[in-house]
């Protein structure tokens, strides 16, 4: 839609936009039948959920608990695919929260879809965030009406022939660039100075959009973000330059997709073989972060203890099918790399295996629907020569507590960013924590002293 040449003044067309669109894209009739139905669905679905987490737990009680392959409480397959329960996005909860997309030209975003990758890589998250937005409830086409204003610029699909790496050299141009777009087409960046504008940033060091932390920390945010709001990977919970703005700590993306399939394919009995599960680098450049150094390189250690131990099963290389065993696998480690956090965890959670975080101070995200402490073990990076005897004591005495509480579908659902809106998933935990933002939004001020005036 042409919205960005339409004179920013004229409410009207917005509006007439906004019935347009109510016309076309959204059936109500659909939406009325769904009502009439609503309570028949919800007595299936809590019916069907009954009843399956009967079968699982007489399923549960039918096996034997054998160290080092306990089994998982849960049957993988029942849970992820009875979505029923999750289709109906109960966004009151959100308390009428508008949220206006601003219709960038596709050099900002789309143009990078070219590339498969740029939907699907771990820093996808800017994508897949802009896609639920655009069908979600919360959307409105009319900006005197929005709450909070997205701007939806892809950063990190520009990947180098050579490693196949995002560089993200242009993200800071690119960035400046839209904004300047948007203030001088719209009035509403002006008008709150980007104070209501939300981005992502979805890379390592988030808002600092360098690859490198020392490079990132001396560039700091981006001066023209620096009154917004950021939904960014990186969280930490030590002062760190690249959160000195507004930010929602996300996950890194994974896509629902590939997680389906696995657990599709995975084996019906939910058996877990592997012990403790590692795949990828082995050797990352240590960190210096605010002048605290490790030498000490835990995924080397790592491998320099554990490899050739054959309760761990460490590979370095990159395999198509790793996400099977992960799904196989009891302990799946979550180590730092170049930055704190990774998409182990989400692969971690999202296929039931327990995630061990060794990132000492890493921020992980949403806090208030994910209980991390109750679903994964967590070891300092000065204890990594010690894990496998605080693995085997986790699995001696409260292993079968956290897989139980890692199973919850709720906590799985929370990390996956769904290509619609779905309540309890990533994109729905950002705008509950937008929700709580709504100090900043011009609207929601303008209609408070509205209320304080007429009483
Ligand atoms: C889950 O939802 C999707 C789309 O809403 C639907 O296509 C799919 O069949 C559902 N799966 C199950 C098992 O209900
Ligand atoms: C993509 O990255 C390369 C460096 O790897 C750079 O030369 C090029 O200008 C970038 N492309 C855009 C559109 O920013
Ligand atoms: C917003 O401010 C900038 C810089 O002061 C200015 O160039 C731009 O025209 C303003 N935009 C609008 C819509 O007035
Ligand atoms: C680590 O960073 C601090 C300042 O942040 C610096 O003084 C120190 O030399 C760095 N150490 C190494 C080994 O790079
Ligand atoms: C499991 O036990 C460890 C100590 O071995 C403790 O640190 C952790 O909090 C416990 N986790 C849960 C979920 O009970």
């Amino acid at each position: 839609m042409a919205q960005k040449k339409t004179p920013p003044n004229n409410r009207g067309y917005y509006v007439r936009m906004k019935l347009l669109h109510n016309k076309h894209n959204r059936p109500q009739q659909d939406k009325n039948c769904f009502h009439k139905y609503y309570k028949w669905i919800l007595w299936l679905s809590l019916s069907l959920y009954f009843f399956t987490s009967y079968l699982i737990s007489n399923n549960h009680h039918n096996h034997n608990h054998n160290h080092p392959t306990p089994q998982p409480h849960h049957n993988t397959r029942t849970l992820i695919e009875s979505n029923s329960t999750t289709t109906t996005p109960q966004l009151g909860l959100l308390k009428n929260m508008k949220v206006f997309v601003y219709d960038l030209p596709p050099k900002y975003n789309t143009d990078w879809l070219a590339n498969e990758r740029c939907s699907k890589h771990l820093f996808a998250s800017e994508v897949a965030i802009h896609r639920a937005l655009l069908t979600s409830e919360v959307r409105t086409f009319d900006p005197y009406d929005a709450d909070f204003f997205f701007v939806p610029v892809y950063v990190s699909c520009n990947f180098s022939t050579v490693n196949g790496f995002p560089a993200i050299g242009h993200a800071r141009t690119l960035i400046a660039s839209s904004v300047k777009l948007i203030s001088s087409e719209y009035p509403f960046w002006n008008r709150s100075r980007g104070l209501d504008h939300v981005f992502v940033a979805s890379h390592d060091f988030g808002s600092c959009f360098h690859t490198l932390e020392d490079v990132a920390m001396a560039d700091g945010v981006p001066e023209v973000m620096k009154n917004s709001i950021v939904l960014q990977t990186f969280g930490v919970l030590y002062d760190h330059p690249c959160q000195k703005v507004e930010h929602v700590v996300i996950p890194p993306y994974v896509s629902p997709e590939s997680v389906r399939n696995t657990v599709e394919n995975s084996p019906v009995d939910g058996r877990r073989d592997i012990w403790v599960f590692f795949r990828g680098k082995m050797e990352v450049h240590p960190k210096n972060v605010s002048g605290r150094f490790y030498s000490k390189k835990v995924r080397t250690v790592i491998w320099r203890k554990y490899n050739g131990d054959r309760r761990f099963y460490l590979r370095r290389h990159r395999f198509a099918g790793y996400q099977s065993e992960i799904a196989r696998s009891v302990f799946c480690l979550c180590p730092l790399g170049w930055a704190p956090w990774s998409p182990r965890l989400v692969e971690s959670v999202a296929l039931g295996c327990v995630p061990v975080v060794i990132a000492d101070g890493i921020r992980l995200p949403f806090l208030s629907a994910v209980k991390w402490a109750e679903i994964s073990v967590t070891v300092a990076e000065k204890d990594v020569g010690r894990l496998a005897e605080i693995l085997e004591h986790v699995a001696a005495t409260n292993l079968s507590t956290i897989q139980r509480n890692l199973w919850d579908p709720e906590t799985r659902r929370a990390l996956l960013f769904n290509s619609k809106v779905q309540e309890g998933d990533a994109t729905w935990q950002v705008l509950r924590a937008l929700s709580g933002k709504l100090d900043r939004s011009y609207r929601s001020l303008r209609v408070s002293r509205q209320l304080d005036f007429d009483t």
